[in-house]
């Protein structure tokens, strides 16, 4: 494929980070791919990244995207079929991304089956853009004493902590894992996500790198981050926990 970006010398790839745990690589399930063409697309490009591993984590988002596990399991299969027919080398597992909003809440409080990934220890979780949850707090606590280990989705990505940074502790104090977003890097979301993003390594609060992979751009510019000063950042603090999902 051509890119802009074709001519820049690459550093490395992903095989030291291995599986990804945060995409929307199921199609037609929220946001991300659409067809079964455009996973396996997607997934392609992650195999040639170096990833071994993709836990597969559409959104559960209120009446948007109101996925569930009979919505989200049944659509994971038929992915794990096509990747086998086209063979590509690519375990694959089923989770979620949920939103920490008032249905979510309660899910955790009536202990209602969650996509919980590696072994039903891990969750994902994500606030909204726009304001913190004031359910966060219980979801994290909750899980915590239920055997869950909680994950925050790009914490880089709340606008509104970047000028209070002491919340990334907070919620480290708290037991909630913090995971960074790769395209955070390379300014793709924005000049200040891409700084909240540096500081946030530098300052070895980030437990989990993700891909956040939605559609070809993103995986156009997660081959860029690989020829960029930020991909060297990446290898320079290889404390991630990704290879124990
Ligand atoms: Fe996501």
């Amino acid at each position: 494929m051509l890119s802009i970006f074709s001519k820049k010398k690459v550093l490395g790839n992903f095989e030291f980070i291995g599986t990804d745990l945060h995409n929307h690589i199921i199609p037609g399930l929220d946001d991300g791919a659409q067809t079964m063409n455009d996973s396996i697309y997607l997934l392609q490009g992650l195999e040639g990244l170096g990833y071994k591993k993709v836990i597969c984590t559409p959104h559960v988002l209120g009446n948007i995207y109101p996925n569930n596990p009979s919505t989200i399991l049944p659509a994971f299969k038929l992915l794990e079929q096509a990747i086998k027919e086209k063979n590509l080398n690519l375990e694959l597992e089923a989770g979620a991304e949920y939103m920490a909003d008032e249905f979510f809440v309660e899910m955790v409080q009536q202990k209602k089956s969650l996509l919980t990934f590696s072994n039903h220890k891990y969750i994902l979780i994500e606030m909204s853009y726009l304001a913190t949850s004031p359910y966060l707090e219980e979801c994290v606590f909750q899980l915590i004493l239920d055997g869950y280990q909680p994950i925050l989705a790009h914490p880089e990505r709340y606008n509104y902590y970047h000028k209070q940074p002491e919340k990334y502790v907070l919620w480290k104090e708290k037991g909630c894992w913090l995971q960074l977003n790769a395209l955070s890097l390379t300014g793709y979301y924005g000049k200040h996500v891409k700084q909240a993003a540096e500081k946030l390594l530098e300052a070895q609060l980030i437990d989990l790198l993700g891909t956040d992979m939605h559609h070809a751009q993103h995986l156009e510019a997660l081959q860029y981050l690989c020829t960029t000063n930020n991909y060297r950042l990446l290898a320079q603090y290889p404390h991630f926990k990704n290879n124990l999902l």
